[in-house]
Formats: C-alpha cells, structure tokens, sequence
C-alpha cells in the first residue's frame, strides 16, 4: 500500500470512526442496536444515545444512582443509555432492543432498592426518562399532568407555586423520580387523609411493547389497574400521568418529640401502636427509633413526628383526646405550609423551596450505601418484644440501624385491597422500614450490616404480618425472591415474592402482564411473570 493510500484509508477510517464511534465496540448486539435506532432516526436521535466509549456515559449513567451498592466497578452497566426527547425515541428504542434481543431498564429517578432500573445481568439497554419531566397544573379543576421522568420535588414546587391550599400525596424524599413511584403505590404525609398516590391518578399516556401510544380509555381498565401499583419495568413504560390534586389548609402544624428509654419511651411507642391508626385522618404520624449514646451509655432514641392538616390549637385538642401521654404542648409546634413541611420532614436545613428541584441532593437521611426492608403489622408489639428489640438495636453491627413505624389507618382502611394492586389496607396498625446504611467502599463492614438487617429481618417474624408477609413492591428487596437473571421464573418461584407485595391481587398482575406482553419483553428480577 502506497504511503498516500495508506493516509488515505485511516483517513476514512477515522472519519468512520468519528462519525459513528460505536462502530468500536466489538459487542454484535450493540452494533445492530445502533444501527437499528440509525436507520429509524438517522439524525436526531444519535444525540440521546450514550455509548460505554462516550465521555458522559459514565456522568450519564451515575446521575440519579442513589445507592452505591449498585455502582461498583464489578456492576453490569448499560451498553447504552437512550436519554428520549421525544416519543418516537422511545418507540425506537423498545423496538430496537426487542428485535437484537437486549434487555431493556427503564429509569426515571433511578431510587429503585435494588438498582434494577439502571443494573442488569444480561446486555442491556437503560431508557432514561430524565428529558421527561414537564408539569403541567390546572388549579382550577385540581388536576395534574406529571411526566415520569419528573422528581417528586419539582412536581411539589410546582403545585406550590401555583396554590397554597393545593397539594399532591406523595413522598418525603422529594428526588424519588414520579415514574417509579407511581409504579409501585407511594405513600407519604397525606396517606391517611388521601390515600396512596396511585389513589389519586386518574389518567396515563403509556407506551407498550409494540409501541402503541395509550392512554386511560384506549388500554382499558385492567391495564390501567396494573400500572397504578404493579410494580415499575413490568408492562411497558409509563410516560406522564394525571393526577387530582388535593386540598390542604394554609397552615399545617408539624413537631417532633423525642424521648429516650430512660424518659418512657418503651411505654410510649408501645402505646403509640395502638393509637396512630384511630386518630382523625389529618394527623400523620412516624415514629424512629436508634441507638445513641447518652452520657456515654447507650440508649435509644424514639422520635414522635408528626403532621398535621391545621393549626397548633386544633392539633393539641385532638391529641390531647388521643394521645394525651406524649404530653403535646404549644412549644413543641410549628406551623408552616404543606410546602415547608416537606422540607421539615426530610430535614432539610436550606429554607430555600428550591431546594426541591435539586435532582442531585443528597438527604442527610440517606447513606450512599444501604440495604432497606419493610414490614407491615397488625397486632401490637407487646412491650416485651421491644425489649427485646432494643437489645438487638444495641448490638455491634447494628450500629447504623434504624427503624420507621408509619401509622395507617384513615383513607388507606377504606379502600379495599382490590382497588389497586397495592394490597396492605384495612387492618394494617403502621408499617416498618429497617434500614442500615454507610459511607465508602464495599468491604467487610457493609457485608456485617447486610447480615445484620437481615438477622434482623428473621428476629421480626412473630411481631409481623404473616401468611404471606407483607412487603411493598416500592421497598424491593432482592431477599425474598427474584426471577431468574433473564426475568424469568415458574409461577411457583414469582408466587413467593408476588403475594408478599399483591397479595391475591397477584393473579390478576399475571393475566394483565400476559395479555399486554405475552412474549415477557418487560423482565427483570422481580417483573411481573407471564403465565404459561
Ligand atoms: C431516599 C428514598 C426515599 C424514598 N421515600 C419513599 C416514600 O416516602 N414513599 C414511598 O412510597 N416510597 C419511597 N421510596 C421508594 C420509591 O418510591 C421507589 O424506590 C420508587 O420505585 C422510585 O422511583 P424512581 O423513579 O426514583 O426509581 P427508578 O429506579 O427509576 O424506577 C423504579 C422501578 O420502576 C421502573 N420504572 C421507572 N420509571 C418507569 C416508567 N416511567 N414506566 C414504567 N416503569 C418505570 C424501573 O424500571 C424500576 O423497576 C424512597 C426511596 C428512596 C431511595
Ligand atoms: C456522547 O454522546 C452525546 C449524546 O449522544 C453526543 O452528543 C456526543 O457527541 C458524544 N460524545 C462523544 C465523544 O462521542
Ligand atoms: C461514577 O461512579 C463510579 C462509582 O461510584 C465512579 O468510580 C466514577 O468515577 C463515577 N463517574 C463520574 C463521571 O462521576
Ligand atoms: C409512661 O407512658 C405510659 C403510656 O404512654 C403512661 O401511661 C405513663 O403514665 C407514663 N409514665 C410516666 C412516668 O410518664
Ligand atoms: C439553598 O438552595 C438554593 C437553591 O437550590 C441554593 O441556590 C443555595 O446555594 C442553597 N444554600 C445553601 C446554604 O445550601
């Protein structure tokens, strides 16, 4: 080859090389992707498309990871990541991947415990709905369009702008992305007055497996059932969803009361039990509980917070009728917007609302590293049992752990189980979340809290919901059961895990999966199977 050829030829090849830079990769099924969203789109959609070999894959990809245990260098990670400006991107993209045999994750806040939005064990496709995320409010007829792509936080702040006295039910973490959390029911402060948030969705644009665009009265009534607490990632992807809106009084009264175990505490949350569930449905309540040390003895600390739709003398009424022996007084109340009571409960020191539309705010609640599981319990936990719990808070490696009770009752006991696929209504007391969480790397520590949670777990079996035991599809736990790495299973295997979520709502999951998506496109370690 004469020297002129030879330039000539890397010529090209840089060129080629440039222009269509996955043409490195030597991975068959990315190059069909590739060429497959090319020949669809042979502009616009090469810049939403993010390739291993692409300086902001990696920026790209960890933007919205909130647990590092999912972002190891031994992670999976995405052959590429789609980031859709447009609904024809997405087509595509469910296209392409279905027909080069790709996987295919969906994410929207990237919150999912169990990284299953953006890890996977076979080659995959993340689909990243962060582009999606205007919201729309009518004040007027109190609804809402929310793309899923939207957080929590921005949805809020926008209601807010618009109205005081207007609110959505939904968390407390404002950077849980709206597409998985209205996937798998949310719950949050106004859950006894206005039920879950699926409670309060009233339409949805989605896109199934064929890439037909569908909306309430084009997918039908089951369908609709399924995507308002399925699960994320099992039927096809949820773009935009319309809410009601609720009322909310201008003021709402917050406080927090904290006791210790040498001031009562035992007595009180044992009480507690039997109280949060009956009070009037404008009063939320939490209760946590750690280990602290006080004069260098260890303790627990159990923290009463509460939330109220109205003023302090109302509040200090009412618990005076109900829960007198926490001993409320005026002092201990604080009287904001609802607003301001998101950023109460999720302690966030910046008094600036927009705060909530910081997508990558850390909460000083959340370790980088955690393993969450939850419970749901309907008899008392006699006090005996706290003893006993709280020997176990005092252990070594329990030294992270922490445990919510949040009171049902209210709106969630009215409606029945069967209204949505989100099953854990009438005749729950309040359900528990444990978490352990820490900071650095994956070593020995994070093995000894992993172990320690799920000890913890097994100690818990005769306090909780059993036959099946409870568990929420939004607090995914990989510990009681997954599919197969392709996101396949027997119906045996998924009935395991699919009851403790759905309970018996859990045939109907699998008839509407079926149905929508008989050949299982939509799979991941907890997808919703398809019968066979
Ligand atoms: C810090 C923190 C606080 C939380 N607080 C609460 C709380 O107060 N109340 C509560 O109920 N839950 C809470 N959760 C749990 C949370 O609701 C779930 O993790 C939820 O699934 C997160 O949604 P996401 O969009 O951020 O997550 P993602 O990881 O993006 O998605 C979660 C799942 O849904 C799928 N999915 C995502 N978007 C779509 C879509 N558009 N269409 C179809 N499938 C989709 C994903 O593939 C994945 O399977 C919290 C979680 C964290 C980490
Ligand atoms: C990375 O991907 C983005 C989006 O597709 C594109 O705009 C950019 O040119 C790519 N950069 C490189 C170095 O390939
Ligand atoms: C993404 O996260 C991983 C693991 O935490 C880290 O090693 C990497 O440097 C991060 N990439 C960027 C661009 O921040
Ligand atoms: C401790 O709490 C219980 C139940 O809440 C209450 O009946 C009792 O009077 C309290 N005791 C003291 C010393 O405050
Ligand atoms: C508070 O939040 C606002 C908006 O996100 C930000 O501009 C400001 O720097 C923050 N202030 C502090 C002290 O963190």
């Amino acid at each position: 080859m004469k020297a002129s050829q030879y330039f000539s030829m890397s010529l090209f090849l840089l060129i080629l090389l440039i222009s269509c830079p996955w043409l490195i990769s030597a991975n068959p099924h990315l190059n069909n992707f590739l060429g497959c969203l090319d020949s669809f789109y042979s502009n616009d959609i090469s810049k939403v498309i993010y390739t291993q070999n692409n300086a902001s894959y990696s920026s790209v990809l960890n933007a919205t990871i909130q647990n590092l245990r999912f972002s190891t260098p031994t992670t999976s990670k995405p052959l590429v990541i789609v980031t859709p400006l447009q609904t024809s991107h997405i087509q595509a993209t469910i296209r392409c991947s279905r027909t080069n045999g790709l996987n295919l994750r969906i994410r929207s806040g990237g919150h999912d415990f169990e990284g299953l939005s953006y890890v996977s064990q076979v080659p995959f496709v993340v689909l990243d709905l962060t582009n999606f995320r205007s919201v729309k409010i009518d004040v007027k007829n109190k609804v809402a369009w929310v793309q899923s792509g939207a957080i929590l936080g921005e949805f809020y702040s926008e209601i807010a702008k618009r109205s005081r006295t207007l609110a959505f039910p939904a968390g407390i973490c404002h950077t849980v992305g709206v597409g998985g959390y209205l996937s798998g029911g949310g719950y949050g402060l106004l859950l006894r007055k206005y039920g879950l948030a699926v409670d309060n969705v009233i339409d949805a644009v989605f896109i199934d497996v064929n890439g037909r665009i569908l909306k309430r009265k084009s997918m039908g009534e089951d369908l609709f059932w399924a995507i308002r607490g399925g699960g994320g990632g099992s039927f096809g992807v949820v773009l935009s969803w319309k809410v009601k809106l609720v009322s909310v009084p201008s003021t709402v009264t917050v406080f927090t009361i904290r006791k210790t175990l040498e001031e009562n505490a035992t007595n009180l949350v044992h009480q507690w039990q039997s109280v949060g569930h009956k009070l009037p449905g404008d009063i939320f309540s939490a209760v946590t509980m750690r280990k602290v040390n006080r004069n260098g003895k260890p303790t627990i600390l159990v923290a009463f917070s509460f939330f109220f739709l109205g003023e302090t003398n109302a509040l200090i009424t009412l618990m005076k009728a109900g829960f007198p022996e926490l001993g409320l007084k005026k002092e201990h109340c604080t009287e904001m917007s609802w607003i301001e009571s998101i950023l109460y409960f999720g302690q966030i020191q910046n008094k600036s609302i927009d705060v909530l539309l910081d997508r990558s705010y850390k909460s000083p609640l959340n370790a980088p590293w955690f393993k969450t599981k939850l419970d749901y319990v309907k008899n008392p936990i006699p006090k005996a049992g706290f003893e006993k719990i709280w020997s176990k808070l005092y252990e070594e490696d329990a030294e992270t752990a922490a445990m919510a009770f949040i009171a049902y009752g209210g709106k969630m006991a009215e409606i029945p189980e069967s209204a949505t696929p989100f099953p854990h209504r009438d005749g729950n007391l309040y359900h528990i979340a444990y978490t352990v969480g820490w900071d650095g790397e994956e070593n020995t520590k994070s093995q000894r809290y992993m172990n320690w949670i799920r000890k913890f777990y097994s100690f818990m079996t005769p306090f909780v919901s059993k036959s099946p035991r409870g568990a929420y599809v939004n607090y995914r736990d990989d510990d009681i059961g997954t599919n197969n790495k392709k996101g396949e299973t027997s119906y045996a295997k998924a009935s395991v895990w699919g009851r403790k979520y759905f309970k018996n709502n859990f045939d109907k999951l699998i008839y509407i999966k079926t149905k929508v998506d008989p050949h299982n496109f939509f799979k991941h370690e907890q997808s919703i199977p398809v019968s066979v």
